[in-house]
């Protein structure tokens, strides 16, 4: 049930279209909370992080319905404010929840988040921007958090979170006067939130920039949006074509969103341009391998391509070190790939990898989100059969990873 199968060995070809980005449909579902009524996201990716996000909702009293994938949301009666440690502790993104319960009900009580085990992850800095904004929040065991009307305020981070801007964001859109959010992550779903709120009648400016400007509405309108393509997913069947120095071509590729992944597919000896709006990556003439890199916030490379790309990099005869700046824990997949016969030295934050050694088919387990689909990339360009166990992590954020890769000519199921 929860195994991939894969025969690696061969080029990937053919023509792929990307779901839409969970980074972004997560955050916007938290923001439909905002509105009395009834949202919609279209082109929703149907997995399952939204999944859990959707059963949050309903336990809150939301009606939630699909039809194909668009996600409809009718919060006309969320009224409930309190989430179990349960539901909380099945991801990450549970946390933003927290700013818009503040917003809509001035109330929240909710259990901590999980999520990818790939660093400690704290969330001072979500606490922080609510408590400027007029919160008191009691943290332990679980988060109480209460406040009169939510008042704008300046907030500094002292460090770029993109979870954190979000939670700014969706507590400040209806708090009373103006808020500045300043440090913020730049990242394109913090963008799309924003469009999504402005859509809904918010008063955002600056997004994509350091400072954030927001004048606080008394409502808000329904949310109806196009979930954008999904920049990571993009980035991964990218690194799988790297990987196995195929040619493939991508429908709808997330615009402007990967330039710093393409420069480093360039660097390696990839080519790609864009011809009607599709990406056509050719990976047959990659050879040269990455003397360095590290991981840095948007606009820099980004650390969901890490692991990707860590399975392209582990082909490519020489040396190339990685250096991973934002999780201090995102070295899992490296080790399942020494398995197979990869050559990856991992100290701290630093990956060095002597590539070129013959990848062979074994049995390897993902144990996160990124990671375990990096392993199934590794699988891709092995020799042989390899079983990828531990498919529940990787259909957190792939709705059809698997069926994907095989209209790609992968040879690859699932139990
Ligand atoms: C989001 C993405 C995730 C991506 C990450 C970095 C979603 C649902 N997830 O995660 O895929 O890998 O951005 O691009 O959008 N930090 C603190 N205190 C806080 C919050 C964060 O110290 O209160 C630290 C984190 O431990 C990490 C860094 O800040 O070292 C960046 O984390 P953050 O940008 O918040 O990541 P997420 O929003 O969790």
């Amino acid at each position: 049930m929860d195994d991939i199968r894969i025969e690696g060995g061969r080029p990937l070809g053919g023509t792929v279209a990307i779901q839409g980005s969970k980074n972004a449909a997560l955050p916007m579902m938290a923001a439909s909370l905002l509105h009395r009524g009834v949202s919609v996201l279209k082109g929703c990716p149907r997995i399952a992080d939204v999944f859990c996000m959707e059963e949050i909702l309903k336990k809150l009293g939301a009606c939630t319905w699909w039809i194909d994938h668009d996600l409809y949301m009718d919060c006309t009666n969320a009224d409930k404010t309190e989430i179990s440690g349960t539901d909380t502790g099945k991801m990450r993104s549970s946390v933003i929840l927290l700013g818009a319960l503040l917003g809509r009900s001035h109330r929240g009580c909710m259990g901590y988040p999980g999520g990818c085990v790939i660093g400690e992850r704290p969330i001072d800095l979500h606490l922080t921007a609510l408590r400027r904004l007029g919160a008191e929040i009691e943290e332990r065991p679980f988060f109480v958090a209460a406040c009169g009307e939510l008042e704008g305020a300046e907030i500094i981070f002292p460090k770029k979170s993109v979870g954190a801007t979000e939670q700014g964001i969706l507590a400040a859109v209806l708090a009373a006067g103006e808020t500045s959010l300043v440090n913020c992550a730049r990242e394109p779903e913090v963008q799309w939130l924003c469009r999504y709120l402005r859509g809904m009648g918010a008063k955002i400016a600056g997004d994509g920039g350091d400072c954030i400007r927001i004048t606080g509405v008394e409502s808000l309108n329904a949310g109806n949006m196009q979930v954008p393509p999904d920049r990571i997913v993009a980035g991964t069947y990218l690194c799988a074509c790297a990987a196995t120095r195929g040619c493939i071509t991508i429908e709808n590729p997330p615009e402007g969103e990967l330039d710093a992944f393409l420069e480093v597919y360039r660097k390696m000896g990839g080519q790609y341009h864009i011809k009607s709006g599709k990406l056509l990556a050719d990976g047959t003439g990659i050879c040269h391998p990455v003397p360095f890199l590290e991981t840095e916030e948007y606009p820099g490379f980004p650390t969901d391509l890490q692991s990707p790309l860590l399975a392209a990099l582990v082909t490519i005869p020489g040396k190339s070190h990685i250096m991973e700046m934002i999780f201090e824990d995102r070295y899992k997949a490296a080790y399942e790939m020494n398995r197979m016969g990869a050559w990856i030295t991992v100290a701290g934050k630093d990956a060095w990898v002597e590539g070129g050694y013959p990848l062979h088919g074994c049995t390897v387990y993902a144990q996160e989100l990124r990671g375990g689909a990096a392993l199934i990339l590794a699988a891709l360009a092995a020799e042989g059969k390899t079983t990828v166990k531990g498919y529940s992590f990787i259909r957190r954020g792939y709705e059809h990873i698997c069926e994907d890769l095989r209209a790609l000519g992968g040879i690859i199921v699932k139990d």
